[in-house]
């Protein structure tokens, strides 16, 4: 069984990557595939009787074809929707690379699942600490990245430095989806035309806005032939 993993990140927060994503399980699923996402660190989660629980996480849960427990999908939770090292503080927790690698090179040793996703938090360059950045949980697994450009006025520089930075820290650009994220941005046809002519990387999808946003409807404007999943 071929198993293939990929990092989700995105130009920004509320970029589109757990829709995407969501869109994603959903078409490798239907493409015959078994799916897991997972969504490592959260920020911004609700209290239950089981514990903090994050949306994010429990999406990418409901659309994944093989089951594990919530503590496997989304090990490390903060209760407020700030950014996480910050968090992390307030909290006096560590947060760093190589426990989140760990917790997630743990699951994914356990996973049945031949398609694996990790949704970062917000961007690239998201701090875990003052000193490292989330970048390096994609660099120290060698996870190939998806990058979700949120489609709206100004993405066209935050694809573009995002691209940047990938490709000198040395990580694998599988592809990015452009998700209008703005239902009244401006020439979005050109926005995507240009993305797809500037990032030397495929475009797995371009989703439009939608206005009842749900993974099963986005997964309709993906194309995985370049992921190479057999
Ligand atoms: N194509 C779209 N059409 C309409 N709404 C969208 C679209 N894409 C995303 N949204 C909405 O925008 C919001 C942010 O999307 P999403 O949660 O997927 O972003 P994210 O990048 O995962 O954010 P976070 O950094 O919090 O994880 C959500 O409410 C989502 O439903
Ligand atoms: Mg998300």
């Amino acid at each position: 069984m071929a198993k293939h993993t990929f990092f989700i990140t995105g130009t920004d927060t509320d970029a589109g990557k757990t829709l995407c994503s969501v869109a994603l399980l959903h078409k490798a699923a239907a493409m015959g595939k078994s799916t897991l996402g997972l969504k490592p660190v959260a920020s911004g989660c609700e209290e239950t009787t089981e514990g903090l629980r994050n949306a994010d996480a429990l999406a990418l849960m409901a659309a994944s074809t093989v089951k594990y427990p919530y503590d496997m999908i989304n090990p490390i939770t903060f209760a407020e929707p700030i950014a996480p090292h910050i968090a992390a503080r307030k909290e006096a927790r560590s947060l760093n690379a190589d426990r989140v690698s760990g917790f997630v090179r743990g699951t994914l040793m356990v996973s049945k699942a031949e398609f694996n996703l990790v949704e970062g938090a917000g961007g690239w360059r998201v701090p875990l600490y003052l000193g490292q950045t989330y970048s390096e949980v994609a660099k120290q697994l060698k996870l190939p990245v998806i990058l979700v450009v949120g489609v709206k006025l100004g993405c066209i520089n935050h694809a573009l430095l995002t691209v940047e930075a990938i490709l000198r820290d040395g990580v694998k650009l599988a592809g990015f989806i452009a998700c209008q994220v703005d239902q009244n941005v401006a020439e979005c046809d050109a926005i995507v035309d240009t993305l797809q002519r500037m990032i030397a990387a495929p475009c797995l999808g371009v989703v439009p806005w939608l206005d009842n946003p749900d993974g099963t409807e986005a997964a309709n404007f993906l194309d995985l032939s370049a992921l190479e999943l057999g």
